[in-house]
């Protein structure tokens, strides 16, 4: 017999949806600053940075802890410390956000950034046994023509570990429609696509996003519950939403996780594909292990459900299709044992 905590613990995981700067440790973001001569927002504890009660006042704060990150090794130290954690929580394959666009006033050229997360990875993976790729996000708040640009600069690189792109940053007044040509251009080179939508803005960005953007997965997308033509429309089409407990709790407006008609919990009991991640751990004072039970015991994950939102994962990762059949029928199966010793 085995305890529901070790349940959780022991079940192969995956992370969709997780920012490397949204990752960066307090004491890593304070040791970089003082190497660097960057100035932090004022604190007593480091910790203290990490309060917010809306999307607005977190990116803020994301947004100064990364001026800490400079040089290639910077990146590489946060990359290796976020793969770290993931391989904590047992979590074996990772695909990852950054933010390059809010590096680039520092200074920080894209190439330095993917230097140091490429060394960052390779460490991360010969050491803990994790697979991680990347997906730099477009910053909606910039505009289209800024996200052009720096689209240029992700297909110069051309990095065989940088397999997609996501869109994320405050979301109204930042529709999706504008970015729909730079999405189909990063497509029509075999990238895959993302897009946050529907976690502080309306359901109405969740459909611009599979409409314009043509994405098949949504990160977060709490607001789709506002609209029950979407709910069944993502339901047909197995669209798969990428949701983060703690993140849902503070910038959304379903702040209770126990609460009966939590969006996450809706979305789930619909039967949309959903799959849990922890988004930004550090600034969240989380870490997967805690979005798992948190999932479990107040969203109303059952294991059942948690094996059926793994597999989905799977199936809507960016993995090739031999890998993902394989992890679904070697997971599938580890789960299934672990649930039989459940009792
Ligand atoms: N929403 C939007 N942008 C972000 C987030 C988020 O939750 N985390 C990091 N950048
Ligand atoms: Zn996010």
């Amino acid at each position: 017999m085995i305890s529901m905590a070790e349940f959780l613990a022991k079940i192969p995981k995956m992370e969709l949806h997780l920012h490397l700067e949204g990752a960066i440790r307090p004491q890593t973001a304070v040791d970089l600053a003082r190497k660097n001569g960057v100035a932090l927002p004022p604190f007593e504890r480091v910790e203290d940075l990490y309060r917010y009660d809306t999307l607005e006042q977190f990116l803020k704060i994301y947004t100064a802890v990364s001026d800490s990150l400079v040089s290639a090794d910077d990146y590489r130290r946060v990359t290796y410390e976020m793969l770290e954690s993931c391989a904590a929580n047992n979590s074996r394959y990772v695909e990852f956000f950054f933010s390059p666009q809010i590096h680039f006033p520092n200074g920080v050229s894209f190439d330095t950034q993917m230097d140091g997360i490429r060394a960052g990875m390779a460490d991360a993976e010969s050491d803990f046994g994790v697979v991680s790729v990347c997906a730099p996000g477009v910053n909606r708040e910039l505009g289209p023509a800024a996200g052009e640009d720096f689209l240029d600069m992700i297909f110069a690189r051309g990095d065989e570990k940088l397999v997609g792109i996501g869109l994320d940053f405050n979301e109204a007044p930042f529709p999706p429609e504008p970015y729909a040509a730079l999405f189909e251009r990063a497509r029509n080179v075999g990238l895959q696509v993302t897009a946050h939508a529907g976690e502080t803005g309306p359901a109405e960005f969740i459909r611009g996003s599979i409409d314009a953007l043509k994405v098949r997965r949504i990160d977060h997308g709490y607001h789709v519950v506002d609209d029950p033509e979407l709910m069944q429309r993502c339901k047909d089409e197995g669209i798969l939403f990428t949701v983060c407990p703690s993140t849902s709790a503070v910038t959304s407006p379903w702040h209770d996780l126990s609460a009966p008609d939590h969006a996450i919990r809706v979305m789930k009991d619909f039967g949309l594909k959903v799959m849990i991640n922890s988004d930004d751990p550090p600034m969240f004072f989380t870490d997967l292990g805690k979005e798992y039970g948190k999932a479990a015991h107040q969203l109303g994950f059952t294991p059942a459900d948690i094996r059926r939102s793994t597999i989905d994962a799977i199936e809507g990762s960016w993995l090739d299709d031999t890998t993902k059949r394989r992890y679904a029928a070697e997971w599938g199966a580890e789960i299934d044992g672990l649930i039989a010793e459940l009792g």
